[in-house]
């Protein structure tokens, strides 16, 4: 298999005599599916800029973005494999390796930014991270995005009945999909990559994604309406292989804590700016945007609920419980 870290490796900085320790340049990959101007593709871009400062250019991480190297459906099982060192999936992804993760999936999680970090930061957050352990992967943070909202081609979508029949591209998670079995939809499990060109065809009439990402795929200029409905949450798990983790020094371990810990810290001010520029260029575009009222939030909220007790058996009643204990 062609090795990404020896290519990297040729072009590493001269070796330093003086430097005591960190003598050889540690190269890791870092694969992600969104562009570079998002909360996640800036973030990638910051954590690998703080850590090369940190090691003085001794450790380098090489960042490859929009799917480059691996789709969402592959980086999994390509981080668990080794074939690449750190990647940030949507929780929604992680599903298929611990169902407690679906339950940042479940409408309306998430009152707020302040909720999300508390949770986030918090034991649940943990516990969440604590259990990739298993799957030889080792969670470093929760980055985030934001909340998703609705697009189509057959708006506007203002009641969850008006959604009905339509044919909607969605993440790989059973949380979602069962979200729009309840709103009759149509729901297809295909990459984010892949989302631009089920537009363009027709193949689907819409998707939810985040401000972030509609601009920065410009799936706005293939859709007819959008709606602000705040829905679900757009979170990220920065995961990197256990196995190449635990082979680190303690100081390469350190440098890369402290980088995670900073950038985390600028990512999630970051990632509510910029959702909220990028909905004023929005904005500005052809496309037709209604933003829920609270009482059309309500209908929709009532009509999802009862996922919750649905899906409880699976992602577990005490997480569920903890979570919403957050908004009081
Ligand atoms: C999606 O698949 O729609 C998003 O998870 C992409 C991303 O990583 O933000």
């Amino acid at each position: 298999l062609f090795s990404f870290k020896q290519y990297f490796q040729q072009e590493a900085l001269p070796y330093d005599d003086d430097q005591e320790g960190l003598n050889e340049q540690i190269v890791f990959t870092f694969s992600h599916v969104v562009a570079k101007n998002t909360p996640k593709g800036l973030a990638a871009d910051k954590f690998a800029e703080l850590v090369y400062e940190k090691s003085d250019g001794n450790i380098k991480i090489v960042v490859f973005p929009n799917g480059s190297l691996y789709s969402d459906i592959e980086e999994i099982s390509a981080l668990q494999e080794g074939h690449v060192d750190i990647i940030a999936p949507s929780t929604s992804k992680l599903w298929m390796i611990s169902p407690a993760w679906g339950v940042l999936d479940l409408p309306y999680i998430f009152p707020s930014y302040e909720a999300i970090e508390e949770g986030l930061d918090g034991p649940i957050g943990q516990s969440l991270l604590d259990s990739l352990k298993g799957s030889n992967m080792r969670g470093l943070a929760h980055w985030s995005n934001g909340f998703k909202q609705f697009t189509t081609n057959k708006g506007p979508i203002i009641y969850p009945e008006d959604a009905a029949r339509q044919t909607f591209r969605i993440m790989q998670s059973d949380v979602l999909a069962a979200q729009f079995d309840y709103l009759d939809v149509h729901s297809v499990k295909e990459s984010f990559n892949s989302t631009y060109d089920l537009l363009d065809s027709g193949k689907v009439d819409g998707e939810e994604n985040t401000i972030s990402n509609i601009y920065s795929k410009k799936f706005y200029n293939l859709q007819t309406h959008l709606t602000i409905s705040n829905h679900g949450y757009l979170g990220y798990a920065v995961i990197m292989n256990d196995k190449v983790w635990n082979e680190q020094s303690a100081e390469t371990k350190r440098i890369l804590t402290e980088a995670m810990e900073e950038t985390t810290r600028w990512n999630r001010k970051h990632a509510i700016e910029m959702n909220e520029e990028q909905y004023e260029l929005i904005i500005d575009t052809n496309i037709q945007i209604h933003e829920l009222t609270d009482v059309e939030k309500q209908a929709w909220m009532e009509k999802l609920d009862p996922i919750y007790d649905d899906l409880a058996p699976q992602i577990g009643e005490k997480l569920i419980s903890d979570i919403k204990e957050l908004k009081q």
